[in-house]
């Protein structure tokens, strides 16, 4: 579960955002169009891939949507316990320690790390998968896949799947989500209500 239910939300997340920012949604199917060919169908996709299994290594800004969409809405977070009869202490930025009494969980929210302007700017509420196309350095603060050495063991099929996905459908279908979304938590993070979207086949022409 742990790895099917993140990457669906993720992927609903991301058209959820391409869906009110249309012009990254023409961008990515420009890139999509510029990679297999304007109007090709899933089949000749699939045909693609499976002749060149390396071909979505080609689909920068595909990834940076995917990236960013997990930086506004991660579906997980890491939660620690510490080992008995130890505990943990966090130091605050102000110098501060705090003890935290054994036996606690620490949960690291990544929402709030990723949301954090002293981190990722200004704009840090701003949906902008600019942010993570190639040569642009990201801050440390990005836990959408945790950290080493407990990191997610998934996060290049994760990518791979996510990636796979925007490809096949993109720009055949337009997505619209029918309510604004906000986030629950339900064992992972995800849009509330399954995501509601109306689905309909796009005229869309590369
Ligand atoms: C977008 C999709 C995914 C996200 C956002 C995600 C996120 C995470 C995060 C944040 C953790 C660390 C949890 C912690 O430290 O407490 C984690 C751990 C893990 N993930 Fe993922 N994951 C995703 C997909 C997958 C997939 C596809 C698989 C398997 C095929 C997977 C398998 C695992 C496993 C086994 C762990 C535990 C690793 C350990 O404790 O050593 N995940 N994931």
């Amino acid at each position: 579960m742990t790895g099917h239910d993140t990457t669906a939300s993720t992927i609903s997340w991301a058209y959820y955002f391409l869906y009110h920012h249309p012009e990254e949604l023409s961008r990515l199917r420009t890139e999509l169009d510029a990679v297999f060919g304007p109007n090709t169908s899933p089949s000749d996709i699939a045909k693609q891939i499976t002749a060149d299994p390396k071909l979505h290594t080609k689909l920068d800004f595909t990834l940076a949507v995917i990236k960013e969409s997990l930086r506004m809405e991660p579906p997980a977070a890491p939660a620690r316990q510490p080992p008995e009869n130890t505990h943990y202490t966090f130091k605050t930025t102000s110098g501060t320690t705090h003890y935290v009494p054994p036996k606690s969980m620490v949960y690291t929210s990544a929402w709030m790390l990723h949301r954090n302007k002293d981190v990722w700017g200004d704009d840090a509420d701003e949906f902008k998968p600019d942010r993570f196309m190639p040569g642009r350095k990201q801050p440390w603060g990005y836990l959408a896949f945790s950290k080493r050495p407990r990191d997610c063991i998934g996060s290049t099929l994760a990518y791979l799947e996510a990636k796979l996905i925007l490809a096949l459908t993109a720009r055949m279908f337009d997505f619209e989500p029918t309510i604004t979304y906000h986030r629950v938590l339900k064992g992972t993070q995800k849009p509330c209500f399954d995501a509601p979207m109306k689905v309909k086949l796009s005229n869309y022409q590369g």
